[in-house]
């Protein structure tokens, strides 16, 4: 199995972590379009343009299925991206759906989604899990959190004062979707401002669950094999993998 991976830019790669975690693929084509990331504040119309340029992109390589790891593109280019590629494509969003449904069992649980501006414009997770019967659900735009991480500040004076300001009249919820690829960086600080009593849905599991489930992937490959492509500075790209991926 030969799986192609789409990310804006480096954030993707949480979604490589967990795919290595459970050793799915033999081999991993990772591209991410670090020359026009952020995506999150651009309109639907370029969103569809670059996702479907990605798939062309992935055209030359030989893959089995591409996963779109970035929120944003999955909320509103994966149609599109579907019609126009050869093999499946799948996305982050209706993975994510599907975790929440599976993991929180009482659908008037408290559910807050964060991701960027655009993600949470398109009500894409909204959409999803209202149509499985949830009735409370928040969503909140958390773009600062998205450079913060790129800045490795994953704790600190900076990033409370961005929780606080994002967070500080939100009751805690049942649910956090983390619908950015950043946003698993910042599981353990989101954890304790939400003391401890949120569950997280994490991208990257949950297209490891969608994978098992509507796949029937099963863990049998120790060594994958790992390409990384950028369309700017693929040695900045291949530093991050190094650190994100294989030293924590
Ligand atoms: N990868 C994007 C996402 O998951 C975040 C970065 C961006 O805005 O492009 O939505």
């Amino acid at each position: 199995m030969k799986v192609g991976v789409f990310d804006s830019g480096i954030g993707g790669l949480t979604v490589v972590k967990s795919l290595l975690e459970h050793q799915l693929f033999e081999e991993i084509i990772y591209f991410g379009d670090t020359a026009r990331v952020p995506y999150g504040s651009k309109d639907k119309n370029t969103i569809i343009r670059y996702g479907i340029e990605a798939v062309e992109f992935f055209k030359n390589f030989d893959i089995d299925l591409i996963i779109v790891a970035c929120n944003t593109v999955s909320a509103y280019a994966l149609q599109e991206m579907i019609e126009s590629a050869t093999c499946p494509v799948i996305g982050v969003v209706e993975a994510g759906v599907l975790a929440t449904a599976n993991a929180v069992k009482d659908k008037s649980s408290d559910i807050l989604i964060i991701g960027t501006k655009a993600t949470i414009d398109s009500k894409a997770y909204e959409n999803g899990l209202k149509n499985l019967g949830f009735t409370h659900l928040q969503a909140k735009p958390t773009p600062l959190l998205v450079p913060l991480v790129e800045e490795e500040l994953y704790r600190g004076e900076i990033l409370d004062a961005t929780l606080k300001h994002y967070f500080k009249d939100m009751q805690i919820p049942d649910a956090l979707i983390l619908g950015c690829t950043h946003f698993p960086l910042l599981s353990s600080i989101l954890q304790e401002y939400f003391q401890n009593n949120t569950l997280l849905i994490h991208s990257g599991d949950a297209i490891v669950e969608y994978l098992k489930n509507q796949f029937h992937l099963v863990q049998k490959y120790k060594d994958t094999n790992v390409k990384f492509f950028a369309s700017e500075n693929p040695e900045a790209l291949k530093k991050t993998a190094q650190k994100w991926l294989y030293e924590k």
